[in-house]
């Protein structure tokens, strides 16, 4: 009897320990985020503590979300836009922590080779669209050619002009042909985004994430944000709109754009069988 109370004991304990194994994969991101500080927006451990149970609330949220869409055979796309250094990699990768990757996944495409150039500039993008019960997370998509490519001269007038004649047009067709489309606009001010290029410049971890292109786009501030109200302007519409997610502080923009996301998809809990662990069977007849 002794023996048994023991090893259950000891089993609990296991249990929990693989249970905080799993949520010490959220705490490494987060001491990875707190290593160099960030400045005036250095969080005191309340809110540390506040954001991590939101958080995995949210998180728990969106297993339900995915549980409905594989149900229902819902399509979902997320755009992630916004300036480098905005946070659409961090929202990102706590969306999908928790989810199964057959059915969220990530497309962040390279800029176009060579052969892709000579395509409908639309092309690529299409075979990442999601099949029935899938989610997909664009980080940058589509609008590429009226952000990056405008300001720097990656596109003709022409093509940017196209683009803009297309982009709605293709968005609804993406819609009516049953996918819903999600777009959001990380905002960073100057003095964050600097901020942010200057830790990565101090940080052999991230070095690798700030590209000359970046380096360039800081150059560049005013005209990109020329480009963007443009781009929110005229890609604005009813079927898809634009959502502005307020990111100079990263950790309220993860909890504000995950429930924002929660609240525009229409998802109920799924009923489930209880789960129970099968017995091994032992005998000759399943040895073979
Ligand atoms: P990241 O997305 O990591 O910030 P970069 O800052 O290097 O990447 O580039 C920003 C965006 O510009 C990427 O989406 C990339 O595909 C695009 N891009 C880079 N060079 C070109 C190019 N020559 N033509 C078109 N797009 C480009
Ligand atoms: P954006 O990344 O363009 O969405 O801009 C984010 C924030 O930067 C907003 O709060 C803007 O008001 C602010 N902003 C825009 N242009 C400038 C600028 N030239 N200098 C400082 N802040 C700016
Ligand atoms: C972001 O932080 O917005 C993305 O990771 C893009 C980048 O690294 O510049």
């Amino acid at each position: 009897m002794k023996h048994s109370c023991d090893r259950e004991s000891r089993d609990k304990i296991r249990l929990r320990e693989e249970i905080l194994d799993d949520l010490d994969e959220e705490i490494e991101l987060e001491l990875d985020d707190a290593r160099l500080g960030s400045g005036k927006n250095c969080d005191p451990l309340d809110f540390r503590q506040v954001y991590f149970r939101e958080l995995l609330r949210l998180q728990g949220e969106l297993v339900k979300l995915q549980d409905w869409v594989k149900e229902t055979g819902h399509r979902l796309v997320v755009i992630c836009e916004g300036r480098d250094a905005a946070g659409k990699g961090g929202v990102i990768k706590r969306i999908t922590q928790r989810l199964n990757p057959r059915i969220c996944r990530v497309a962040a495409l390279p800029a176009p080779n060579d052969r892709e150039r000579t395509q409908w500039y639309f092309q690529r993008y299409v075979s990442h669209l999601p099949a029935a019960g899938e989610i997909v997370l664009f980080d940058r998509s589509w609008y590429n050619r009226a952000g990056v490519e405008r300001v720097m001269n990656f596109c003709t007038d022409a093509e940017y002009e196209e683009f803009f004649r297309s982009v709605p047009e293709f968005e609804r067709m993406l819609v009516r042909s049953g996918i819903q489309i999600v777009k959001y606009w990380f905002s960073i001010s100057d003095d964050e985004q600097e901020l942010r290029f200057r830790a990565r410049m101090e940080d052999p971890l991230k070095q690798w994430k700030l590209s000359p292109m970046d380096l360039e786009s800081r150059r560049r501030w005013e005209a990109y944000t020329l480009a963007k109200e443009i781009m929110l302007e005229r890609s604005n519409i009813a079927d898809a709109p634009w959502w502005i997610v307020p990111a100079d502080n990263k950790k309220k923009a993860r909890l504000n754009c995950i429930s924002h996301l929660l609240s525009q998809v229409p998802y109920q809990d799924v009923e489930k069988p209880e789960v129970t662990l099968p017995e091994r069977v032992f005998g000759p007849d399943y040895i073979r």
